[in-house]
Parts: structure tokens; sequence; C-alpha cells
């Protein structure tokens, strides 16, 4: 039977999310399905916003483009829409309904979303109402829970993985104990994957507390040892143990303050208690950017057939996910429960038998 299916990406973008749409299109379309995008996530639905008719001519180069063609936004929570209240302050009012309706005005079947936490939690909560959702996991942070892996993790790493490299050439030539902040909100997953990669000293990450007095006592013993510079990587959402995370409010301050800035106080700390030159790179949102690698595309592609087949199996609710080899699916309620680095696991484990510290 022929079906109308929409997809949307929401949140933050992620490399991968253009070829999860080029996927649905192709695997709808061999089921004659008509699929159709719903721009900038949830807020396309509630505010109208005309979607694009997908064939398979509008996404075959979609495949290793960065981004999202659909657009995203990180803010457009239907249940908690900011509306402006009657002394002016900023309310907020429930406008599920108007997504729910509004996948029934344009004769959608289905609605595959593609997303992180937020996402799935406003999509569960939507399939409570009785939309008919699917949901793909996406994030660079690999936080998702009921899925081994999520698509843009990969290039992330790579990206960061690069960063290290190059930052490792100038710290042998300078000297310098090099600082690395990068991307992942409240899990380690960026941070230990590529300080492992990259040959880093130092990994600090959220799960483990730290104590900068550790990250010193390497860098002088590496000293000691003849090694006149250091690498340590930061997770942008780390903090000390008698400490708390780092925010940061840029531009508009009526925005959400988002996790940053933590590796320039590790820098200062680090300043002075070492006698070597320090530098901090924060590597901010060059993570979420380009061209995803071929592991990603090929998640990606994975994700988005077995989103339609979950779509032709009306399992509303679901969420596709990674089990060992397998492609297979979770209830988008235990997706919704983040997934952190285990500190007493064997990535941890394994960092700390090469020597890296965790503060
Ligand atoms: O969740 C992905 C992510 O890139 C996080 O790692 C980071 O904290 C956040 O999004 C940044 O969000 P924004 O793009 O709104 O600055």
């Amino acid at each position: 039977m022929t079906k109308r299916v929409g997809i949307l990406t929401g949140g933050g973008d992620a490399p991968g999310l253009n070829a999860v749409i080029r996927a649905v299109v192709l695997a709808g379309a061999q089921r004659g399905w008509q699929i159709v995008g719903i721009r900038e996530g949830f807020d396309g639905l509630i505010n109208n916003l005309p979607p694009i008719e997908l064939n398979i001519d509008d996404v075959q180069h979609l495949l290793a483009r960065g981004g999202t063609m659909l657009g995203a936004v990180n803010h457009g929570n239907p249940f908690m829409r900011p509306v402006e209240g009657t002394d002016g302050n900023t309310e907020y009012e429930d406008t599920s309904y108007q997504a729910v309706t509004a996948i029934q005005r344009l004769n959608l079947d289905a609605l595959i979303v593609a997303g992180g936490d937020g996402t799935m939690s406003i999509a569960h909560h939507l399939v409570l109402q009785g939309a008919p959702i699917v949901g793909v996991p996406k994030t660079i942070d690999n936080d998702l829970g009921g899925t081994e892996i999520t698509f843009g993790f990969d290039t992330a790493i790579r990206t960061a993985t690069e960063a290290l490299e190059k930052l490792r050439t100038t710290a042998e030539s300078h000297h310098r104990a090099m600082v690395l902040e990068v991307m992942g909100r409240n899990a380690g997953w960026i941070a230990l994957v590529t300080g492992i990669a990259g040959g880093a000293d130092a990994i600090l990450i959220p799960e483990i507390p730290f104590d900068i007095d550790v990250v010193c006592d390497r860098i002088r013993a590496l000293r000691d040892d003849g090694r006149r510079y250091s690498l340590i990587v930061v997770a942008e959402g780390a903090a000390p143990v008698d400490g708390s995370q780092e925010f940061y409010i840029q531009g508009d301050t009526s925005a959400k303050s988002k996790l940053g800035g933590i590796a320039y106080t590790v820098g200062e700390a680090l300043t002075e208690c070492v006698d070597t030159e320090v530098r901090v790179t924060v590597l901010g949102h060059l993570q979420r950017g380009g061209m995803p690698t071929p592991r990603d595309r090929w998640l990606a592609t994975m994700f988005g057939a077995e989103a339609v087949h979950l779509v032709a199996a009306e399992a509303w609710g679901r969420m596709v996910a990674v089990r060992g080899e397998h492609i297979t699916h979770v209830s988008m309620e235990d997706a919704i429960k983040m997934k952190f680095v285990d500190p007493d696991g064997d990535m941890v484990q394994v960092a700390r038998d090469l020597g890296i510290v965790f503060g």
C-alpha cells in the first residue's frame, strides 16, 4: 500500500543527516511511497511551513554532504513554545496538538524524526498523543541510550583527533602543553576516544571530576623523562572535584547558556603549576561540520533504511538502534536515557594502562 511519509531533522545538526534523508527517500521509493521533507524541525510543523516533496533526483547527491538540507532548530519544543506573556515576560505554552494536527493536515501516514535526546523525548510524547512517529538517533555526542553508536560521532572524533595531531606538532616545536576542548555535553565520549586515538597525556571528562594537580604531576613527570610537550583533551562538560561545569552565553542574553570554556580554566591552572608554556584551543562547531566519514554515511544510510522498515511495520514510538553488528530498534523512552562513559569501564582502564591520567 502506498504511503505518504514525512521526515524532519531535530536538534543540532550532525554529519550524516543528509545521508539519512537520502536513504529514506531511496528506500521509500522502492515501495512506491511519497516522501516529504518538513523544514526546520518541529517548528516547520507548528508554523505550517510548506513541506518539500523529495524525489530520488533531489537526494542522490546528499550522501557525503554535511548539515541537513531540511534545516534544524535546537530550541523548537512544541510542548514549551515561548510566547510573550501579558506582563512582557516570556511564558511557555503547550502547542503539541498543533504538531499532531499538522501531521494529519499534511496527510502523512507517518513521520520519521532524526534527532538526539531532546527530539526523541518530544517524539515520544507526540506518539503518546497518537502521532505515528519513528525515530533515527543522531548526535555527535554519542550519548543516546538504547543504541551503541550514533552517526555524527565518527566524523566528530576524526575532526578532533586530527586537531590533536596538529597541536602535537606545534607542541613539540615549542615545548608547550596544549589543551584541546571538545564537545560532548555531559558525556565524555568525544574526549575519551579523541584522547586515546590522538595520544593525549591527560583526558578530562564529566564522568570523572578532575584534580588539576594530577595533571600537573603528569606533565612534570613527562618533562623529567625528557618529553617537553604534553597534550590534554578536555570535554566541555568536565568539572574539577571541588568546582562546577562552565557555561557561556553568546550574543542574545536570553539564549540558553551553553557548556564551554573549561579549557581556559584548565590552561590557567596549568600555567600556575608547570614551568611550561600553555596554549588552549576550543574546537567548537568544527566537530559538527563538514563531510561525514564513510562510517557515518554507512551508519546513517542503514538507519534511514531501517526507519522505512519501522514505518512499514507501523512501529510507532520505536527508534532505530545498533546492537553489535545488528541494526535493531528500541523504544524512544529507552533512548532518552543518557549513555555515559563508565569510569570503571574498559576504555578508561585501557587509557590508564597507557599512562593517560584523568585528573
Ligand atoms: O549535542 C551536540 C552539541 O554539539 C554538543 O556537543 C554541544 O554542547 C551543543 O550541541 C552545542 O549546541 P549549539 O550548536 O546550540 O551551540
